[in-house]
C-alpha cells in the first residue's frame, strides 16, 4: 500500500500538538475512571409512559451496529435507501455516489433533483398547514408566537418573489445579518426555494467581518433588521450593515425587517422594508427545481490561516445528514418539539434549529434571548411552557446555569427525551449535572461531535441506543469511518487504546464540497494533509472499549464558548493597531468558556502601555471580528518568543500561562532564548 505520509508543513503543523496531547490526555484520563450509571440503560423502561408514547426508531444498539456494518460496507444500499425515504425528489437518482477523498470531487445522489424548501415546508404544508413549525421565543418572554406550516410556506413564497425582483437568481449568494427571529427561517426558506444559496452571518460579527464576506460570496443582496434585541440588549444590525456596505459597491438591495421600530436611516434605492416588500406578492411561487449537488449554502469560519473559509454545502447530502441524524441521534418522532439553542449564524442553527427539525417536519423553537435573561431559569421555564422534548446546546452555557445554582432548574420538564451537547468537550461533572438535573436521569443525553465542515453530526450516540460514557462522544454516525492518525508518522493507529488526529476514511453526504473560491485551499486543508482521509484538525482517542474521546483542536484555532475563532485572524486584528508591533494569541483553559483568548503584544517604540492603549486594543478585535472574540487578557511583552526564521512559538507561551515553565522543553532553537524569562516576568507581576 501507498504510505500515507503528510507533506511537510503538515506533519509540522501536527508535530506542534504532540507536546501538549499528552497532556490533554492526562487531563481527560480522570473522567474515564468512572463508569456512569447509565451507561447500562436501555431504552425498554423509558418509554412507555405517557410523556415518552415513542420508541426510537431502532430497536438496539446491536441493529445500529449491523446498520453500521451496512453503510461502511455498502453505502449505495444505505445512502440510496435514505435518500429515498427521508427526501421528496422531483427526479430520482440512478448514481447514489462518485468520487473520492483524494481527488476531492466527492458528488451524491448524481442525476437527482429536488428542492429543499419543498422539502422542509411545502411537503408538511400540504398534509398538515395548522403544524406549528416555528415556536417563536422572544427575547422578553410574552412577545412570543407560533408559526404554522401553512403560514410559513406563504411568508417563504412572499419573501422568495420579494428576492426575485430584486434580480436574485439561481446560483447567487443572498448575506443573511439577522438575529434569532422567525424571519431569518424565512428568509433561508426563500433563498433555498428559488435555488439561491444563503450565506448566514452571525449577527455578532463586526461590520468589517461582515464586509469581508459580502465580498468573498459576492452577495449582492443583504437581509437584516433595523435592530436586534438579544438579553434586554439592543444590537444596532442596521447600522452595522450600513457600515459594512461602505465598501461594498456590488450590494443593490437591502431588505431590512422591522424588529423594534427603532429610526434607521434608510438608503433610497437600495434599502427597502421587509413588510412593504413582502405584502406585494402572492403567497406561493414553485420551488426551483435543482441538482442534488447544487449549493445550499455557505457559511464562513475559521480555520489555521487568518483569512475566513466560505464552507460550501451542496443540496441533496446535506439535506440527508440533517435529517437522518435528527431522526437518530435526536430521537426525533412526529409532533415533537425541538429546542435547540445555537444561533442560525453557526452552522449548529442551520442544521438543528432549522433543516432537520423542519425537514421531519416538527416543531423547532427559535429562541431571541440568552440562557440568563431575565433569568437564569430561561431555558427551563421555555422547555416548560412548550414541553419540549429535545433541547440541545454548548456546553458552555451549561457550564454557567449549573454554576448559577440547581434551585434555577424547574422540577417538570417531563416531555424532555434528548439532551444534546455540542461544540466543546463537555466534563464529565456537567455531563452528569446535565443528565441528574436537568433530565432528571430520563433523557439521553447525547454528546454530539461534528464540524461546521461535516454538516451534521459525525461522532455521537443516538438517544436511547447508544451506551454512552460522561464526557465521550461515543460511536460514528452512520456512513462515518474514523482512522486515529499518529501525527508524526502518518500512519493510522489501529485497534483500541489508541491516541492520535481524527480523520475520515470514506466520504459522507452531508461533507462540504469545497471552500467557495479556493478549492485549492479545501484540498490542502482537508483532504491533502493525510491523502485519502478527510481531516478534522482534532486530536481524539479511540479507548479500550471503541468509545471516541475528542481532545480539541491540533491547528492555531481556540476555541470560545463553543465559538471557532482563528488565532491568526485575531492576530491580524491586533496588529492593525498603529501601536502593535507584533502579537501572538493563544488559548488557555477558562472555567466558563472552555477556552479564552490570551493576546501578547510587543507595542512599538515610543509608546506607553497604559489601560487606555490596552482597552483601544480589545476594542481593536472587537471592530475587527466581533465582541465574541475580544482577548480576556492583554500581556504586554518587550519581544515574543521566535525561531531564528522568524516563526513564533506559541506552545511556549501556552506553557508559561499555563504555570508549567519547567516545561517549555528545548528552548536554545529560539534567536534570543532571554526573551523567555522576560516574558515569565510580565506573566508573573500580573498575577
Ligand atoms: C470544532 C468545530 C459543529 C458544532 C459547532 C461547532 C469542536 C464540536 C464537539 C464535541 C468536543 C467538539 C471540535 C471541532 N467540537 N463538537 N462534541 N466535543 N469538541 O462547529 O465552529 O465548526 O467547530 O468544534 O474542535 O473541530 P465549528
Amino acid at each position: 500500500p501507498v504510505s500515507r505520509r503528510p507533506s511537510l508543513a503538515a506533519r509540522l503543523l501536527v508535530h506542534i500538538s504532540v507536546h501538549w496531547l499528552p497532556r490533554a490526555l492526562h487531563e481527560i484520563s480522570l473522567m474515564t475512571v468512572k463508569e456512569h450509571k447509565s451507561e447500562k440503560r436501555t431504552n425498554a423502561d423509558f418509554f412507555s409512559s405517557p410523556e415518552h408514547p415513542s420508541k426510537p426508531h431502532l430497536a438496539n444498539f446491536e441493529e445500529y451496529q449491523k446498520l453500521y456494518q451496512e453503510s461502511i460496507t455498502n453505502p449505495t444500499k444505505f445512502w440510496g435507501e435514505r435518500a429515498r425515504e427521508l427526501l421528496s425528489w422531483y427526479r430520482d437518482f440512478d448514481t447514489v455516489s462518485s468520487g473520492t477523498l483524494a481527488d476531492g470531487d466527492v458528488k451524491w445522489f448524481v442525476e437527482g433533483q429536488l428542492n429543499a424548501s419543498y422539502n422542509l415546508v411545502d411537503r408538511h404544508a400540504f398534509k398538515d398547514p395548522n403544524r406549528v413549525a416555528i415556536i417563536y421565543e422572544a427575547d422578553e418572554p410574552q412577545d412570543g408566537r407560533n408559526v404554522t406550516y401553512g403560514e410559513l410556506l406563504r411568508q417563504v413564497c412572499k419573501a422568495a418573489w420579494t428576492l426575485k425582483q430584486m434580480g436574485v437568481r439561481k446560483g447567487d449568494t443572498v448575506a443573511i445579518y439577522l438575529p434569532m427571529i422567525p424571519e431569518a427561517v424565512v428568509a433561508i426558506l426563500a433563498c433555498i426555494r428559488i435555488g439561491a444559496v444563503h450565506s448566514i452571518v452571525f449577527a455578532g460579527f463586526s461590520a468589517d467581518s461582515l464586509r469581508d464576506r459580502v465580498i468573498d460570496a459576492r452577495s449582492r443582496v443583504v437581509i437584516t433588521t433595523d435592530e436586534g434585541k438579544r438579553g434586554g440588549k439592543l444590537i444596532g444590525t442596521k447600522k452595522i450593515v450600513d457600515d459594512a456596505l461602505k465598501q461594498c459597491p456590488d450590494v443593490t438591495s437591502v431588505l431590512v425587517f422591522k424588529r423594534t421600530g427603532a429610526d434607521v436611516p434608510m438608503q433610497e434605492g437600495r434599502d427597502v422594508w421587509w413588510h412593504e416588500e413582502l405584502k406585494k406578492w402572492p403567497s406561493y411561487i414553485a420551488p426551483e427545481v435543482m441538482n442534488s449537488e447544487d449549493p445550499l449554502f455557505l457559511l464562513y469560519t475559521s480555520g489555521s490561516t487568518g483569512k475566513p473559509k466560505g464552507v460550501m454545502h451542496t443540496t441533496a447530502g446535506y439535506l440527508l445528514g440533517a435529517a437522518l441524524t435528527g431522526k437518530h441521534v435526536f430521537d426525533i418522532h412526529d409532533g415533537d418539539r425541538y429546542f435547540c439553542g445555537g444561533d442560525v449564524g453557526w452552522i449548529t442553527g442551520h442544521t438543528y434549529v432549522v433543516y432537520a427539525p423542519l425537514l421531519l417536519g416538527v416543531s423547532t423553537v427559535v429562541f431571541e434571548g440568552t440562557p440568563a435573561y431575565p433569568n437564569f431559569s430561561r431555558y427551563w421555564e421555555i422547555i416548560e411552557k412548550h414541553k419540549v422534548t429535545q433541547f440541545y446546546v454548548a456546553p458552555t452555557a451549561l457550564r454557567l446555569l449549573k454554576r448559577a445554582g440547581d434551585e434555577h432548574v424547574k422540577s417538570g420538564m417531563r416531555h424532555l427525551r434528548v439532551l444534546g451537547s455540542v461544540g466543546e468537550p463537555i466534563a464529565a461533572e456537567v455531563w452528569k449535572w446535565y443528565f441528574e438535573i436537568v433530565g432528571k436521569e430520563e433523557a439521553h443525553v447525547v454528546d454530539t461531535y461534528w464540524q461546521t465542515e461535516t454538516g451534521s453530526n459525525v461522532i455521537t450516540p443516538l438517544a436511547g441506543i447508544s451506551p454512552t460514557k460522561p464526557g465521550s462522544a461515543s460511536f460514528p454516525f452512520f456512513g462515518i469511518e474514523p482512522a486515529i492518525i499518529d501525527p508524526v508518522s502518518g500512519e493510522e493507529c489501529h485497534g483500541n487504546d489508541v491516541e492520535g488526529v481524527l480523520a475520515f476514511k470514506q466520504p459522507w453526504p452531508s461533507m462540504t464540497r469545497t471552500v467557495y473560491g479556493a478549492h485549492e485551499r479545501y484540498m490542502d486543508t482537508y483532504l491533502n494533509v493525510y491523502k485519502g482521509y478527510y481531516f478534522t484538525g482534532d486530536g481524539a482517542g479511540r479507548d479500550h472499549e471503541g468509545f471516541y474521546w475528542i481532545r480539541g483542536r491540533v491547528d492555531d484555532v481556540v476555541n470560545v464558548s463553543g465559538h471557532r475563532l482563528s488565532t491568526a485572524e485575531i492576530e491580524a486584528a491586533l496588529i492593525e493597531h498603529h501601536a502593535i508591533a507584533e502579537a501572538a494569541v493563544v488559548g488557555v483553559t477558562d472555567e466558563l468558556t472552555g477556552q479564552a483568548v490570551n493576546a501578547f503584544v510587543a507595542i512599538k517604540d515610543g509608546n506607553e502601555i497604559s489601560d487606555t492603549l490596552r482597552k483601544e486594543f480589545i476594542m481593536q478585535v472587537r471592530k475587527s471580528i466581533g465582541p465574541f472574540a475580544a482577548p480576556k487578557a492583554i500581556h504586554v511583552v518587550p519581544d515574543l518568543p521566535k525561531t531564528r526564521s522568524g516563526k513564533i512559538m506559541r506552545r511556549i507561551l501556552r506553557k508559561i500561562l499555563a504555570g508549567e515553565e519547567d516545561q517549555l522543553g528545548d528552548i536554545s532553537t529560539l534567536s534570543d532564548p532571554s526573551i523567555v524569562e522576560k516574558i515569565i516576568e510580565v506573566v508573573h507581576q500580573e498575577k
